[in-house]
């Protein structure tokens, strides 16, 4: 069904008020919550939608199915969250700089929503993420200056340790997973880690300290609490085998420093391309690497676009939905026939009025990328996903 889009409202509504587009992991929540006007988000009535629906019992026997939510917006998806998905991600209230900016200073509210939230409802929850250079504050890595790179390992370590007793102290009833380490291995062919990451450059950007720091780290969370599945997490490893590659070895150099990195989380940021053959691939990649237990994909939406300078798609027009579900259909058959390694599939939000993406990669365009459009109705390719 075609209707005015959220960024015709927002345009004819917000322009002029101080909205602003964001950029990568700002989330789009922030822009339509603080416009101080009315916007599509506000317009949509989810809650009488999603009701006849239910996806995670119709996936009880494969895996999982998540939905990562904001603490703005959940109670607003409440129905649509209850008979849809059977585990949680916190979209950014469980980052570092969420929940201690300053050293020390815990703030748990935001987050004690979701995990409430998540408790009251029999949800699980995918703690995300612990050790990510962006949404992370400076201090976590700063230090006296000629404090050499070792000591400086030692202090980061002693820091995060705090921070995940804190954490976990506070959450473990609720989450059963941890995406521990958050995107460390670099785009750039060639190159193995983010040069810039200010954990990398702490580690005084030299490989094999940081492998070493990473190690430590994974056995901290194992020793504050023996029972979560540890995870690394990662985008484009769905169709990049450098990339993939790249991430194979890393697990393999951190693993020789004696813990266990027991799963791999493909983030699938992908597009309307993605297919049945790349997820394939990808997926007996990781299996046949023999490193983990488990997979999930744990931020997965299909993005309309399938480069950054495309034109704007105001209203999601009947063919490209079409391909759209299609793309979901297709990645999803991969999904179950690897259900006996795939444990979780996370949809990087509810619905098309509150995604990241109409300001990533390029601001202030319309996307559409996930399975309910900007009213909370069911598109295509929820159908799609269920046809099976
Ligand atoms: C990455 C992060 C997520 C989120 C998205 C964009 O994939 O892992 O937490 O910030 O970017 O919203």
């Amino acid at each position: 069904m075609k209707k005015l889009s959220k960024l015709t409202l927002i345009s004819m509504l917000a322009f002029g008020l101080g909205f602003c587009g964001c950029s990568a992991n700002i989330p789009a929540e922030n822009g339509s919550e603080t416009t101080g006007t009315t916007t599509a988000t506000e317009k949509k009535a989810p809650e009488k939608i999603w009701k006849d629906t239910n996806l995670h019992e119709a996936y009880a026997d494969y895996f999982d199915i998540g939905v990562a939510l904001s603490a703005n917006s959940y109670n607003k998806y409440y129905n649509g969250v209850y008979e849809n998905f059977s585990t949680i991600t916190a979209e950014n209230e469980m980052k570092w700089e969420s929940i201690e900016k300053t050293e020390g200073n815990f703030t748990f509210e935001n987050a004690d929503i979701l995990a409430n939230f998540a408790r009251d409802n029999g949800k699980k929850m995918r703690g995300h993420t612990l050790v990510w250079h962006l949404q992370t504050p400076s201090w976590v890595t700063e230090v006296p200056e000629n404090t050499s790179v070792d000591d400086t390992i030692i202090i980061m370590l002693e820091r995060i340790e705090k921070h995940f007793v804190a954490l976990n102290e506070r959450y473990s009833d609720v989450i059963t997973d941890w995406d521990v380490v958050n995107e460390v291995i670099s785009d750039v062919s060639g190159e193995m880690y983010h040069k810039d990451s200010i954990y990398y450059k702490a580690c005084g950007s030299d490989n094999e300290k940081f492998e070493y720091f990473i190690s430590e780290v994974y056995k901290i969370v194992q020793k504050v609490n023996p029972d979560v599945v540890c995870y690394y997490n990662d985008y484009n490893l769905e169709w990049n085998k450098e990339k993939r590659d790249k991430a194979i070895k890393f697990v393999e150099n951190v693993e020789a420093y004696g813990v266990d990195i027991h799963a791999i989380g493909f983030q699938g940021h992908n597009d309307i391309n993605m297919n049945y053959d790349t997820y394939c691939t990808a997926i007996n990649d990781m299996k046949n690497s023999g490193l983990f237990t488990e997979m999930a994909v744990t931020e997965i939406d299909l993005s309309i676009y399938t480069s950054a300078s495309q034109e704007n798609i105001l209203l999601l027009d009947d063919e490209t939905e079409k391909k759209q579900a299609e793309a979901y259909a297709s990645v999803f058959k991969a999904f179950r026939e690897h259900s006996d390694f795939i444990a979780n599939i996370t949809f990087w939000g509810i619905s098309d009025a509150t995604t990241w993406l109409d300001y990533f990669p390029t601001k202030s365009r319309n996307n559409h990328p996930l399975l309910f459009d900007d009213y909370g109705e069911k598109k295509l390719a929820f159908d799609a996903i269920l046809d099976f």
